[in-house]
C-alpha cells in the first residue's frame, strides 16, 4: 500500500503557492454541462476528484482537453442524456451536482447516490427538496437517483432550506440557472465557493444574484455560452499549511490566497499565539513557540470550517493546556482521534465535543488517513512528532491536495511518498 513516511521535528520555512479550490472546481465542472460552447477553466487543482469528474463529463459526450496541469477546455455542446460512468460517480461526493446540471440541461437526470468521506449520516434530502420545488419528480432506488420533469424543464420557485447546506445551495443554483423564471433560495449557505460558482455561471450568461448571502436569486436563462473562468484559491488547502506551520514551527509565506476567505482560520491561529500577517494575496504565518489552548466550534461560513477541524484539533494536541472542540456540522467527524492517540495525544470525545489536553510531544507511529482532512491532520501530526510516522490510505489525501508531498518538501519537511504497485480506491468528501 502507498504511504507517506515523515521524520518529524523540522520547522517549516519558505513559501508555497495554493492551488485552485477543490470544492469550487468539483461544482463548476459538473455545471459545465449547462454550457453550449467552449469553457476554458483555469486554476483547476490537479487532484483525483477533478480527474474523475472530467472523465464523467467525457462519458456524457463532452470534449475535454487537458491543456496544461491547471487549465482545461471543455466543450459540452454535443452532450446527450446517456448512462454516465456510474462506478466513478459513486466514489465522489460532488457527483450530486450532476443531478442539478442534468436536470438543467436535459430536463431529466440519472446519477448514483454520492459517495464521499464518512462523517456519519450525509443525506441529500435538501437537494431533493430543491429539485422537487423546481418541478422535478425525484426517486431514489437501488443506489441511484432518478429525476424527471413533466415538460422537459425546471420552473422557478421559492425554497427554504431546512439546513444550511453547501451542496444543496450549489445544486439548486446549477439546476435553476437554465430553468424558467425566478428561483429564490432562502437560508442558503454562504461559502466562498458558492460565490465562485455563481461568478462562473454569470460569466457564461447566467443570472445568479446574492451568492454569498443567505438569500440567493436565480433568474433562469435559455442558454449559457462558453467563456474563460479562473477558479478561486483553496481556502482549506491554505488553512492546512497555515496550521502545519503553527504546529511544527517555523515561518511560511502562503501565496495565491484570498486573505478574507482565511479570516476565520487566521483569527483562531492568532488566538493560539501564532503571528499571521495578511498581504494582498498572501499570508505570512510565524510560529511563536508552544501554542495556547483555545475553544473551537465549527459552523457554516463565515464560521470556523468543519474541513479545518481535524488539522486544528491535531495542532491543539501540542498546546500548553486543555482545548475544547465542538463539531457543529457533522455528527461523526472524530474517527481520526484514535490515530492521534497512537501517537501519544491525550484526547477524549463525547458526541460532538472533543476535549484535548495538550501534551509535551507526539511520538511517530503507524497511522492511517481516515478521510481527506483527517489524512492531512495525520501529516501535521507526523511533522510535529518525534521519530518516524508512516501514514497509509493516502489515496484519500491525494483526492484533495495537489502535490502535498512536494509542497511540504519545498518547505523543508522530511516527507516521502513510498509507492506500492497496487493502489487502492476510495472516496473523498
Ligand atoms: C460540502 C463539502 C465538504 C464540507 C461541507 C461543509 C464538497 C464536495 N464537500 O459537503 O467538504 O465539509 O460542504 O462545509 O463540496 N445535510 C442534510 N441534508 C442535505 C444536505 C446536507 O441534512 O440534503 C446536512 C449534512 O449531513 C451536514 C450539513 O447538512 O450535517 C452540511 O452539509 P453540506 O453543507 O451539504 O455538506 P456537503 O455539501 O455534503
Amino acid at each position: 500500500m502507498d504511504k507517506y513516511v515523515i521524520r518529524g521535528g523540522r520547522p517549516l520555512q519558505g513559501a508555497i503557492s495554493i492551488s485552485g479550490a477543490k470544492n469550487a472546481a468539483v461544482a463548476i465542472i459538473p455545471a459545465v454541462l449547462l454550457v453550449e460552447g467552449v469553457c476554458r477553466l483555469e486554476n483547476i487543482p490537479q487532484i483525483s476528484d477533478v480527474d474523475m469528474l472530467l472523465t464523467i463529463l467525457e462519458g456524457l459526450g463532452a470534449k475535454v482537453d487537458r491543456l496544461d496541469g491547471s487549465t482545461v477546455e471543455i466543450d459540452a455542446t454535443d452532450v446527450h442524456f446517456v448512462d454516465a460512468p456510474y462506478e466513478l460517480m459513486q466514489k465522489i461526493r460532488a457527483s450530486y451536482y450532476f443531478i442539478g446540471s442534468m436536470l438543467g440541461r436535459f430536463g431529466m437526470a440519472k446519477t448514483t447516490m454520492p459517495g464521499g468521506c464518512n462523517f456519519g449520516l450525509r443525506p441529500i434530502d435538501q437537494h431533493v427538496k430543491g429539485m422537487t420545488a423546481l418541478g422535478a419528480t425525484v426517486e431514489i432506488k437501488d443506489g441511484f437517483v432518478y429525476a424527471n420533469t413533466p415538460d422537459g424543464m425546471l420552473h422557478g420557485s421559492k425554497i427554504y432550506l431546512d439546513k444550511v447546506s453547501v451542496g444543496a445551495t450549489m445544486n439548486i443554483i446549477i439546476a435553476a440557472s437554465r430553468g424558467r423564471g425566478r428561483t429564490i433560495i432562502e437560508n442558503a449557505a454562504r461559502e466562498p465557493h458558492i460565490v465562485d460558482l455563481a461568478n462562473f455561471l454569470n460569466s457564461m450568461g447566467a443570472d445568479v444574484r446574492g451568492a454569498g448571502t443567505d438569500t440567493v436569486k436565480v433568474y433562469g436563462v435559455d442558454r449559457l455560452h462558453g467563456g474563460t473562468y479562473s477558479i478561486i484559491p483553496d481556502q482549506i488547502e491554505a488553512g492546512t499549511y497555515m496550521t502545519a506551520c503553527a504546529a511544527a514551527g517555523g515561518e511560511v509565506r502562503i501565496l495565491n490566497v484570498i486573505p478574507r476567505h482565511l479570516e476565520c482560520i487566521s483569527a483562531k491561529l492568532r488566538e493560539m499565539g501564532v503571528t499571521v500577517v495578511e498581504g494582498e494575496d498572501s499570508v505570512l504565518v510565524r510560529s511563536n513557540g508552544r501554542l495556547r489552548p483555545v475553544s473551537v466550534k465549527t459552523l457554516p461560513y463565515p464560521g470556523f470550517p468543519t474541513d479545518m477541524q481535524p488539522q486544528v484539533s491535531t495542532a491543539l494536541c501540542l498546546a500548553g493546556g486543555t482545548s475544547m472542540v465542538t463539531e457543529g456540522v457533522y455528527d461523526n467527524r472524530y474517527k481520526y482521534m484514535n490515530e492521534l492517540r497512537k501517537m501519544g495525544a491525550d484526547v477524549s470525545v463525547d458526541g460532538c465535543v472533543a476535549v484535548i489536553n495538550g501534551v509535551e510531544a507526539l511520538n511517530g507511529a503507524e497511522v492511517k488517513a481516515c478521510d481527506l482532512r483527517a489524512g492531512a491532520a495525520m501529516v501535521i501530526a507526523g511533522l510535529c512528532a518525534q521519530g518516524e510516522t508512516s501514514i497509509v490510505d493516502i489515496h484519500y489525501i491525494e483526492r484533495g491536495y495537489e502535490n502535498f508531498v512536494g509542497k511540504l518538501q519545498a518547505l523543508g519537511a522530511d516527507i516521502t511518498h513510498v509507492k506500492d504497485e497496487a493502489p487502492a480506491a476510495a472516496a473523498a468528501e
